[in-house]
């Protein structure tokens, strides 16, 4: 070792380790070091204080540690002396918490190994304090790309660089407490991000992402805005279930046409609903027949004379008349035909069959029955069809293929029931999104759910990232 290391090793050491409790570790000062700074070499080196860092030495091995707090006790060594100077008579300790060690010239955090008792403490070096500082990893034999976050509090001019893959390609937390920076620090991290790729071509075909905003924070009520990045660069949605005239979600058709978006979306049950639910969405039989009001009402008196010849439940009937129009938006001409069927329309015990109690009394064994009791009546209904979104007609899928099942095969109504109540929540999501395969090729999206109600706030999120990640699996683009 040269003379000029030794020097420094001396004037850098502060104390030695009085006491190992697992990461804790306490270290007594040099009664020499406890000035604020030190000179050396003509310049002037800050001396230890809470907040930075030390350096203990064991053998070869170096350990790195954070001073978290100090305390001073008095030195029962020197009682009877006559002291030279005051602060002889003081002994100052470190608490020091371990935050990791240096290992062929690199700092690794986490503990491998303690300190021992005696073992000497020291300032840390420029050098080292830009080791516990450095980030950058190698990944695949490559220096990840690197982006400045910010600089140490403490530390002016102390830049922090993080790896651009290492921070954005895996899971992020940000802990804090109400108003302490943590929607700042996203933004903020976000922000350098874009400022540095936005304008970089691979960036724009190969990234995407999306904020999911609760509170509204990162969308500005006009249009032009610069949060995280220009509005050039991103595509801003302020949904609303309150509201009939805010933005609306792409979604694409084959997305929405998918089971397994509705299983999510109806939290539908995997041994009951979820088939159930396919076999709705496969079903073409009613679905392709709702295109023209003469095909609507075929379907309509088809479904409810499959009913009534099974022998259905009354309430069945009255329910599928009550559900049909609502899923369209509510048709007075549907709630006549229910309300006339809820006080006309009659189950014969003995006979085992329905009539229908206008007088004359009518059975369904009588030939003119279809025409009096489902034909006439239906043929009063009229739908615009065209007004019908396309999810309406996901629901009204949905809906005939359960009365029809339980028409034809007797389905267990006791567990598909409250999935058919869940669709009541399509009209919401209707408000929300729109079936589009029309999305803007820009890189991120912001997605604001602050005026959206709790239960979408929980599904939205799901399906969003869904049809994300169906996107970019299809198109395996990865970088
Ligand atoms: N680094 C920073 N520099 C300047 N101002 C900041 C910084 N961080 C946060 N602020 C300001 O402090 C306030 C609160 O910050 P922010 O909203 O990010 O806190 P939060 O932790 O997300 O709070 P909450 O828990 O309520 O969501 C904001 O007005 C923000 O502009
Ligand atoms: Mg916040």
């Amino acid at each position: 070792m040269s003379k000029n290391t030794l020097e420094i090793e001396d004037v850098l050491r502060v104390g030695k380790v009085v006491s190992v409790k697992g990461r804790s570790i306490e270290v007594l000062v040099d009664k020499s070091k406890n000035g604020s700074h030190l000179l050396y070499n003509g310049e002037l080196i800050k001396n230890i204080s809470v907040g930075s860092y030390v350096k203990i030495a064991k053998g070869f091995e170096s350990f790195i540690g954070k001073i978290e707090g100090e305390y001073i006790t008095e030195d029962k060594v020197y009682q009877d002396k006559i002291y030279l100077n005051e602060k002889d008579k003081i002994k100052r300790i470190l608490n020091i918490k371990l935050l990791g060690y240096i290992e062929s010239g690199k700092f690794k955090q986490g503990i491998k190994d303690l300190p021992l008792i005696d073992n000497e403490c020291y300032l840390v070096s420029q050098d080292e304090f830009k080791k516990v500082h450095y980030f950058l990893k190698e990944i695949n034999g490559k220096l990840d790309e690197e982006l400045e976050v910010g600089h140490l509090a403490n530390e002016r001019g102390k830049e922090i660089i993080l790896g651009v893959n290492s921070l954005f390609a895996s899971h992020i937390g940000i802990f804090g407490n109400t108003g302490s920076g943590k929607s700042y620090t996203l933004a903020s991290l976000y922000h350098r991000l874009f400022e540095k790729y936005k304008d970089e071509q691979r960036f724009k075909e190969n990234a995407k992402f999306i904020i999911i905003d609760f509170n509204g924070e990162y969308l500005m009520p006009e249009g032009d805005d610069n949060i995280i990045v220009h509005s050039e660069y991103k595509n801003t949605y302020n949904l609303s279930t309150r509201r009939n005239d805010s933005d609306k979600f792409p979604i694409s058709a084959s997305e929405i046409n998918d089971d397994d978006f509705w299983s999510i979306f109806l939290t539908a049950t995997d041994k009951t609903q979820k088939p159930f639910l396919k076999r709705a969405l496969s079903n073409e039989f009613y679905f392709s027949r709702f295109d023209t009001i003469e095909n609507f009402r075929w379907c309509l008196g088809n479904v409810i004379q499959n009913l009534i010849e099974r022998g259905s439940d009354k309430s069945d009937i009255l329910q599928f008349l009550s559900e049909t129009s609502s899923a369209i938006g509510g048709n007075a001409t549907l709630e006549e035909i229910r309300n006339d069927y809820s006080s006309k329309l009659k189950w014969h015990n003995s006979n085992t069959t329905f009539y229908y109690e206008t007088p004359p009394t009518i059975y369904l064994a009588d030939p003119q029955f279809k025409g009096v009791v489902i034909d006439q009546p239906i043929n009063q209904v009229n739908v615009d069809l065209n007004s019908v979104s396309d999810l309406q007609k996901i629901r009204l899928r949905v809906v005939f293929e359960y009365y029809n099942e339980i028409a034809k095969f007797d389905l267990n109504t006791e567990h598909i029931s409250p999935l058919i109540k869940r669709l009541k929540r399509i009209e919401e999501l209707d408000r929300i999104i729109t079936i589009s395969d029309d999305f803007s090729d820009n890189f991120l999206d912001i997605i604001s759910l602050s005026d959206v109600n709790t239960s979408m706030k929980k599904v939205i999120p799901l399906l969003i990232c869904k049809q994300v990640y169906d996107k970019k699996k299809a198109s395996k683009r990865f970088i």
